[in-house]
């Protein structure tokens, strides 16, 4: 049995303007021990997927499907079960670390807490696990560093005590949303490291989400491509950089500089990404598709099954992009 198993996973929005699709059909599995990339530009719906699953989405929003943790349907579980499963189970790391850290209490509590709270730890225990878990996470003089406040620690470091905070009920899933975008490129490089020692570690299941297919190539075994709120590609990351099957797949590697092309020129998708307000009829790539036809301006192309084990959603044969 996977882990987490997404079916026809939907998100909608209710507005002052109407209902807005934020999602829409969306399809994978995640194994135990395994990473699943999610990409795709601003606005595709990545966070919102996530969110979902989560049980954190906006007021004015809802989600349809099925989300099976473990073999359990967890979508749309009233509020007292997602609290226990968001402890234990699966946690969150984001962008911004502030969003998870209080700016006005030590380090040392807000670990210490959810040791306390969700394990029934003392305060000596949570205090030494919560030391374990910082040099975990490779803060250095952890013992010492764990009674600062957040705001006394670098943008990096504070990542890492936020991978620390997200990892203390040792859950089965971590979901990270653009947990290194904030950062410089060497640290980005650290913590993508980091995750991944930690990983091996505690058999944690991963799904990142970034707008680099960069960082997926090297973290990721499989590779969720999202684009207007739906999947355009879904494959094993390997194949889907080496033999790209869909258009939107193919502009964003083109956007990557390689080292091994040296010269060659580096692209750019035309257009912008749609307004939800106003999809496309059709894909929702279509208007800025170099091979799109009529049928792909007037009819959604399904998510299919093209070679046994990848999906794809165009209506072009792979041959002909
Ligand atoms: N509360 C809301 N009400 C209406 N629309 C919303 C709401 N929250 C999100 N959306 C819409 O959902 C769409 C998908 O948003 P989402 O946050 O998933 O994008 P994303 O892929 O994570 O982008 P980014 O890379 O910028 O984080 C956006 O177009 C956004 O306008
Ligand atoms: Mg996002």
């Amino acid at each position: 049995m996977s882990l987490l198993e997404v079916k026809d996973l939907g998100v909608q929005f209710q507005t002052g303007d109407g209902i807005v699709s934020a999602v829409n059909g969306v399809n994978f599995t995640l194994e135990k021990g395994k990473t699943l990339g999610i990409v795709g530009e601003s606005g595709s719906g990545k966070s919102q997927t996530v969110f979902s699953i989560m049980g954190l989405l906006a007021q004015n929003g809802w989600a349809t499907g099925s989300v099976k943790f473990d073999g359990v349907e967890i979508l749309n579980l009233p509020e007292q079960g997602l609290n226990k499963i968001r402890a234990e189970k699966i946690a969150m790391i984001f962008q911004d670390p502030m969003t998870s850290l209080n700016p006005y209490i030590k380090v040392s509590e807000q670990l210490m807490e959810v040791l306390i709270l969700h394990k029934g730890m003392n305060r000596e225990e949570a205090l030494a696990e919560s030391i374990r878990m910082l040099d975990a996470v490779r803060i250095p003089e952890a013992a010492s560093r764990i009674h600062l406040y957040p705001h006394e620690f670098s943008g990096g470091m504070r990542q890492r005590v936020m991978i620390a905070m997200a990892l203390l009920c040792r859950p089965e899933l971590l979901i990270a949303d653009e947990p290194t975008t904030a950062l410089d490129v060497t640290v980005q490089a650290q913590i993508m490291d980091l995750l991944a020692d930690l990983q091996k570690d505690f058999g944690t299941s991963i799904i990142l989400i970034t707008h680099d297919l960069g960082v997926v190539a090297g973290s990721c075994e499989d590779t969720l491509v999202m684009y207007g709120g739906k999947v355009m590609e879904y494959a094993n990351t390997t194949d889907l950089f080496k033999t790209p099957s869909h258009p939107y797949t193919k502009g964003l590697l083109s956007a990557i500089p390689r080292l091994d092309h040296v010269g060659s020129e580096l692209h750019t998708i035309p257009g912008n990404p749609p307004n939800m307000m106003n999809m496309p009829v059709g894909c929702p790539f279509s208007p800025r598709c170099e091979h799109a036809t009529d049928q792909c301006h007037k009819e959604p192309a399904a998510l299919v099954n093209y070679d046994g084990k990848r999906l794809r959603a165009c209506h072009k044969p792979v041959e002909e992009i």
